[in-house]
């Protein structure tokens, strides 16, 4: 009686479940880093990252991690890149993708279905393309489903050597592989789809007899063929998907697929993308439809652009949100909200609680942390803004500086700006200090005490010196005398 008649593929499945394990336990050799592999980012998020994003909408019954080399550290990063829940398995030594699946099994406990698994180090893999491969190795009901490709350059991958009537005879790594064998162009992809049972009696029979001395997951082809087990390939019809990291060369050729995909996303929900070679954007970014990006735009992290802006070029823009109809050229951002019709740039940076509101405007070498710039404000030219709360229509001359640091005690302190106010050019805010509505400062105060509203203030120290007759923006010739 063969193996085959024991596990019937009928009885196998009767479940519909099934289980993920993912390989991450790996060395990273080729990567040559003191950082595990799998957290190296990629478009915003670590390697391991994007392949738990295509799992996730799968949802597995269970997911089991293997990690190994920085095991605490690769889990600590594995828990806030998914919202499913992870199991982890720990594979102290690295003997070989085999003994991580194995050890991977061992994990799943009591389970019974199909098991699913898939490398940490393939970015590309899309939810689609597993779903797939499930359907398929469910449709099939054999013991093992492996997911292939078609590559024009296969070096480095697993050759897929077929029989004479097409059935996957057995995987070849290219260590071991004859000239002739090496000439194949269909490849491993590692992800795999196994009937539990079947995987757990093939595992206990891999040997470690191959170049690398390591227990090879490949082999259970074979293994399983020979206990009369029917073996099925998937081919994945972009060949792409598979491309595995292994070298940080792998990292920058993966990166720009993964960049092309990124921008294609978003320009056929209607972004302009002047230059998809030269724009940056992470997975997690949102932009709203005819904006236009371009060249050397970077958009990174939590970063949010709306409709119909302008970025760029040369912005990069980190957990920054961006309103409808804003303009930013050459600047630099940083966890920064620029309002709808703001203009940003060119050669500005926006800091940490850097707030813009509707039509504000920060302009050429102006620096902005922690405060907000009222509806319609402008800050065009050379200033540093820290610390200070802007109200509407003030204008700020060129040459200003909020003197938020007290270098003695460490302190900052705030400015506190009123709407209307028109600050003179070179003016120097002395903080704690406020500004009232509709003051006025004369071109190069130094203001160290508070200006009442509607007074104009001029000279070192300053200090209010008449009432102002006429509208408080409306600055007449003569008012700036010392
Ligand atoms: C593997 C396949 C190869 C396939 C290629 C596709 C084997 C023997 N080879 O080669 O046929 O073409 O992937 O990308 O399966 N890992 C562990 N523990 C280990 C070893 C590896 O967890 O002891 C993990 C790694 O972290 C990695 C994955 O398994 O995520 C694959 O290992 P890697 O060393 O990258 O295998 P490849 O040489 O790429
Ligand atoms: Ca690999």
């Amino acid at each position: 009686m063969s193996a085959r008649s024991l596990t019937p593929g009928s009885a196998r499945q009767n479940s519909l479940s099934f289980a993920v394990i993912v390989l991450a336990a790996g060395e990273g050799k080729r990567f040559r880093s003191s950082k595990p592999k799998v957290l190296h980012a990629l478009c915003g998020a670590p390697l391991l990252g994007h392949v738990l994003s295509a799992i996730e909408p799968l949802a597995a019954t269970k997911t089991v991690v293997v990690v190994g080399r920085a095991a605490d550290e690769v889990k600590a990063v594995a828990k806030g890149l998914t919202r499913r829940k992870l199991s982890f398995a720990i594979q102290a030594e690295q003997l070989g993708t085999a003994d991580a699946a194995r050890i991977g099994d061992e994990a799943l406990g009591s389970f019974d279905g199909a098991v699913l698994i898939v490398p940490g180090d393939i970015p590309l893999i899309t939810t689609e393309t597993l779903q797939a491969l499930i359907d398929h190795h469910r449709a099939s009901k054999a013991a093992a489903t492996v997911l292939t490709a078609e590559l024009d350059d296969p070096t480095g991958y697993g050759r897929v050597i077929r029989t004479g009537h097409g059935a996957v005879e057995r995987i070849v790594e290219e260590t071991d592989a004859t000239p002739d064998e090496r000439n194949t162009t269909e490849v491993n992809s590692s992800v795999w789809v196994f009937d539990r049972a079947a995987l757990r009696s093939a595992l206990t029979r891999i040997e470690r007899v191959n170049a690398q001395k390591e227990f090879y997951l490949t082999d259970v082809v074979a293994v399983l063929r020979e206990k009369g087990e029917q073996v099925e390939a998937h081919t994945t019809p972009g060949p792409t998907e598979i491309l595995g990291v292994n070298s940080r060369v792998q990292l920058a050729d993966v990166a720009a697929l993964m960049r092309r995909r990124i921008a294609e996303r978003h320009m056929l929900a209607g972004v302009t993308i002047i230059d998809p070679a030269t724009t940056f954007i992470d997975s997690t970014v949102e932009i709203g439809p005819d904006s236009t990006l371009h060249p050397l735009t970077h958009l990174h992290g939590r970063t949010t652009i709306g409709a119909a802006c302008e970025i760029g070029p040369n912005v990069k823009l980190v957990d920054t949100v961006v309103g409808d109809n804003a303009t930013v050229i050459n600047a630099v951002a940083n966890e920064a909200k620029i309002g709808p019709s703001a203009q940003v740039g060119p050669f500005t940076y926006l800091r940490p609680g850097a707030v813009l509101a509707e039509g504000a405007k920060a302009g050429t070498y102006v620096e902005v942390k922690k405060s907000v710039i009222g509806k319609g404000s402008k800050v065009p030219h050379l200033s540093y803004i820290g610390d200070a709360e802007i109200g509407a229509n003030v204008n700020i001359g060129a040459g200003t500086i909020t003197c938020n640091y007290d270098g003695e005690t460490g302190k900052k302190s705030k400015t506190v700006i009123g709407d209307d106010v028109l600050i003179g050019s070179d003016t120097m805010l002395v903080a704690p200090v406020r500004v009232g509505r509709g003051a006025v400062t004369g071109a190069g105060s130094v203001v160290s005490r508070d200006i009442p509203a509607g007074q104009v203030a001029v000279g070192a120290p300053a200090r209010p010196v008449r009432k102002r007759r006429s509208k408080p923006t409306a600055k007449k010739k003569g008012e700036h005398r010392k």
